[in-house]
Parts: structure tokens; C-alpha cells; sequence
């Protein structure tokens, strides 16, 4: 008989994976203890947007028409401990307010929610990315509340999906990676990811802190190879060199490799930018600090780039106060193909020149609800076009297709000043330029 699977937590990461498992022909019980959430899902909604998720969600919902029916969801705790074998916890951990650690709380009470109802072997199975030492405390907590003789255990399988590709990231993932204390676990877990394993793809078996501690080290490296072109970027900023030339020229060497060179206004999002505050946090409590002292000035060279956006756009209207500027702003959230705003550079950018009396209008093709939530007093348009309407400075922050495909001759009818900044460098430099407009891109030349 198959597995039956649950997921436990409903965000980006729960939403996918229960959607992939359904996918991959389990059953499964997804839980969340929002109901609003529940009942958007079982309309075949997402809370978020990411291309191909609801197609996957209709097409396994139970009650939609014309669906598989392998996947439900509920509210109730007791359901989830009957239904499953395999429980998935991919609930939330934030940063802490005000502080570097993560927020351990949402994964403390699921595994506490969950307990008493386990019945049978159980294993539940952890996905959120938690601070190293984890897994081995949540062991000792099942051991100590599931039911006796029920045979709970833990194990930890850590997600590398990236938002905007997270239903192609969970159905082919590029490694799977399993923390285990046992060879049922490590059995289990193979049955689980046996469709993407049986296409090729690596499965690593560890142990508890190894398995945590490859998610933390993922995203530190991803970080810190963005932070290290943007200071190659302030290097060439200074010295006149082209950034982009110099990341294409280093990225042949494939012990370098070309992804994530891309120098801009830096990272943001719910993952890499509290990832490496709570690791640094972590190191702290494990008296290894030291190891990680580069990630501070990761972070540092990461948040400066926002800073410097505004500076170059304060030195494109001609230095001085942003009062009375009109400034449009092409992008909101903090990566394309999301709606994303948590910790965007875009948004910050718009705020921070906002604040200084600037007049910022901003579009984005998918953030804007969730942009206006967090900033409301920004100005928001419902075009490129109509954001570039009489604009002084036209900021290019979220590299979305849309505005790659711009008509650079249309913008420039409308705007008040033919000046365009590319926080992402990924427009097209001739092409602006031959529309008339003066671009500028950080790191590179000014003509
Ligand atoms: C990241 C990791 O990639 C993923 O493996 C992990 O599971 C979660 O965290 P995500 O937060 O979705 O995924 O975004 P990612 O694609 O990594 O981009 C992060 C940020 O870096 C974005 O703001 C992006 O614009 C920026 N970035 C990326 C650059 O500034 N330059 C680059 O070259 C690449």
C-alpha cells in the first residue's frame, strides 16, 4: 500500500510540497492553522503566487472537478495524526524581532500539536530551515510525548526550492537530503522521493546536524557569492571598470561558475538575508562565532547596495533633495516571478527615497497588493508606463521579464527626463541608450 503523507504548514513551502507529493501519486493531508488559508486551498488557490502552482493544486484537490482527489486539507491535528506515515513539518521560521536568531516557534508547536496524535510508526519528517541542533531537541521531545510503543521518529530532509520555481525546484530537485537515525527512516524517505530519485538525482544520507546545517550552508555560499560580485561592483564603481564584463569574464572558469554573479542592489527576501543572521547567531551559541565573522561583513555589503542605489539616484537628479522629484520605480518585490515584498531592496529603495520627500510611484506586474500592505503611503501605478508618466528618473530594482521587453521609445514619450538606473542589470544597455535615454547600471561605466 502507498504512503500516506501530511504536510504541516501550508506557506510556500508546505503548498508545493503537498501539491508535488499529490503530484508524485500519495495521498495527502495538507494542515494549517489558518482556516482562511485551508479554504482557499481547497478552492485550488494559493495564498502567494508562483507560476505553476495552482495548475498542480487543481489538478489534486479533492472536490475540484476533473481532480486526482489525492489531496486534502484540514484544521484538525488528530486528523493528520491518524492519516499519515510520513509527516512533513514546513512551517515558518522568521527572524526574531530585533534580533539575528530565527523564531523557533512555529516548528516547536507543530511538533508539540502533533505528538499526542501520532499513532503507529510514524516518522516525522522536518523541512523547515532551522538552527543546527534542532533535530537532535525535537527527537528528544517526540521520544518524551508521542504515544508510547507508537515508534514516532524523526528525521531531517531540508528544501532548497527558490521561490518563482518551486514546483520545478520539489518535482526535480538537484539533491535530496536526508538526516537520519535509522535505516527505516532512510527506507522511508527513498520510498517517499523514489519518482525524482529514479531520475538521477543524488539523495545524501546524514546525520542530524550535517542535514541542517546543508540548507544554512547553501544559502550562505548563494549569499555570499552575491555579495562578493557587489563588491567587485563598488570596486568598479571606483576604479571604472564593468562588473558585468568582469562576472561573464570570471564566471568561464567553471571552478567560479556564471549563476548568481549578477551584481545589483543585492538580496533580500524570507530566505538568504535571515538564513545567515540566524547561522551567525547560532555559531554565537556554539562558541564557533569566529567561523562565521564573514557572513557580518556579507550581510553588511548586502544591505549597503540599497543605501548606494538612492545615492545614484539622488546623483542622476542632480545631487541635492529628492523634494519635488518624480521618481518612477519599476519593480516592488524582491525577485521576479513572485509577490514577494519581505525584505525586497526594491521596496526599500522606493521607501528610503520616499522618505527623503522624493515622490516615488511604483509598479511591480505581481506585488503590488502586497507592497501597498507594507508601504501605503507610496505611490503605486498600474503600468510601467503610467509609473514613468512625468517621471525625473526612471529606477529599474525587480528584474521581471516585463520590463526587460519595455519599449524603451514609448517610456520615453511619457517621462518627464530620458534617465534610466538598472539596479539588476539585466536591461539592455544599447537599447536605452539608442531610445535616447542615459543609462546607468551599478558597477559599469557611465557611458
Ligand atoms: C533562496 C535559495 O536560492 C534557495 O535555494 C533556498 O531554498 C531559499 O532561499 P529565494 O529566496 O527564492 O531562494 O531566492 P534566490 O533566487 O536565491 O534570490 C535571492 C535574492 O538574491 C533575490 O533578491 C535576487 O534578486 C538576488 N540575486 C540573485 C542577486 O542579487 N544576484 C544574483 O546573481 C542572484
Amino acid at each position: 500500500m502507498s504512503l500516506k503523507i501530511t504536510v504541516i504548514g501550508t506557506g510556500y513551502l508546505g503548498a508545493t510540497h503537498a501539491a508535488a507529493m499529490a503530484e508524485l501519486g500519495f495521498e495527502v493531508l495538507g494542515l494549517d492553522v489558518v482556516p482562511e488559508k485551508i479554504a482557499m486551498l481547497e478552492r485550488g488557490e494559493t495564498p502567494m503566487y508562483e507560476p505553476g502552482l495552482e495548475e498542480l493544486l487543481r489538478r489534486h484537490v479533492a472536490g475540484i472537478e476533473g481532480s486526482t482527489g489525492r489531496l486534502r486539507f484540514t484544521t484538525d491535528w488528530a486528523e493528520v495524526g491518524a492519516f499519515g506515515d510520513v509527516h512533513f513539518v514546513c512551517v515558518n521560521t522568521p527572524q526574531k524581532h530585533g534580533e539575528y536568531a530565527c523564531d523557533m516557534s512555529y516548528v516547536d508547536s507543530a511538533v508539540a500539536s502533533l505528538a499526542p496524535h501520532l499513532r503507529g510508526p510514524a516518522l516525522v519528517v522536518g523541512k523547515s530551515t532551522v538552527p543546527v541542533g534542532s533535530a537532535d531537541r525535537l527527537a528528544a521531545y517526540l521520544a518524551e510525548h508521542a504515544p508510547a510503543g507508537g515508534d514516532a521518529e524523526l528525521a531531517w530532509n531540508p528544501e532548497f526550492l527558490r521561490e518563482g520555481f518551486a514546483v520545478q525546484d520539489t518535482l526535480h530537485p538537484d539533491r535530496i537530503v536526508v538526516g537520519v537515525r535509522s535505516e527505516r527512516a532512510e527506507k522511508l524517505l527513498r520510498e517517499v522521493y523514489a519518482g525524482p530519485v529514479g531520475e538521477g538525482t543524488p539523495f545524501v544520507v546524514t546525520d542530524f546536524p550535517t542535514a541542517e546545517l546543508v540548507k544554512t550552508a547553501a544559502n550562505s555560499f548563494l549569499a555570499t557569492k552575491i555579495s562578493f560580485i557587489n563588491a567587485m561592483a563598488e570596486v568598479c564603481e571606483a576604479a571604472g571598470g564593468d562588473v558585468a564584463k568582469l562576472a561573464e569574464a570570471i564566471g568561464h572558469d567553471d571552478r567560479i561558475g556564471r549563476k548568481f554573479l549578477r551584481a545589483g542592489i543585492g538580496f533580500g527576501g524570507g530566505c538568504l538575508p535571515k538564513d545567515i543572521r540566524a547561522f551567525m547567531a547560532r555559531a554565537g551559541e556554539l562558541g564557533a562565532d569566529q567561523a562565521l565573522t564573514f557572513l557580518r561583513e556579507i550581510d553588511s555589503i548586502n544591505m549597503r547596495r540599497r543605501g548606494q542605489m538612492v545615492e545614484m539616484t539622488r546623483e542622476a537628479l542632480g545631487g541635492g533633495s529628492f523634494l519635488g522629484k518624480r521618481v518612477a520605480v519599476l519593480g516592488a518585490t524582491f525577485k521576479p516571478d513572485s509577490d514577494d515584498v519581505r525584505d525586497s531592496p526594491a521596496l526599500n529603495v522606493a521607501g528610503q527615497i520616499h522618505l527623503q520627500g522624493g515622490q516615488v510611484t511604483v509598479y511591480d506586474p505581481k506585488g503590488m497588493e502586497n507592497a501597498r500592505k507594507v508601504f501605503p503611503t507610496l505611490g503605486y501605478a498600474g503600468s510601467a508606463l503610467e509609473a514613468a508618466r512625468s517621471a525625473d528618473v526612471v529606477l529599474h530594482l525587480t528584474e521581471w521579464r516585463e520590463f526587460r521587453e519595455l519599449d524603451p521609445v514609448a517610456l520615453g514619450e511619457t517621462a518627464a527626463a530620458r534617465v534610466i538606473l538598472d539596479g539588476r542589470n539585466t536591461l539592455d544597455p544599447e537599447l536605452w541608450r539608442r531610445a535616447g535615454w542615459t543609462y546607468r547600471a551599478m558597477g559599469r561605466p557611465k557611458a
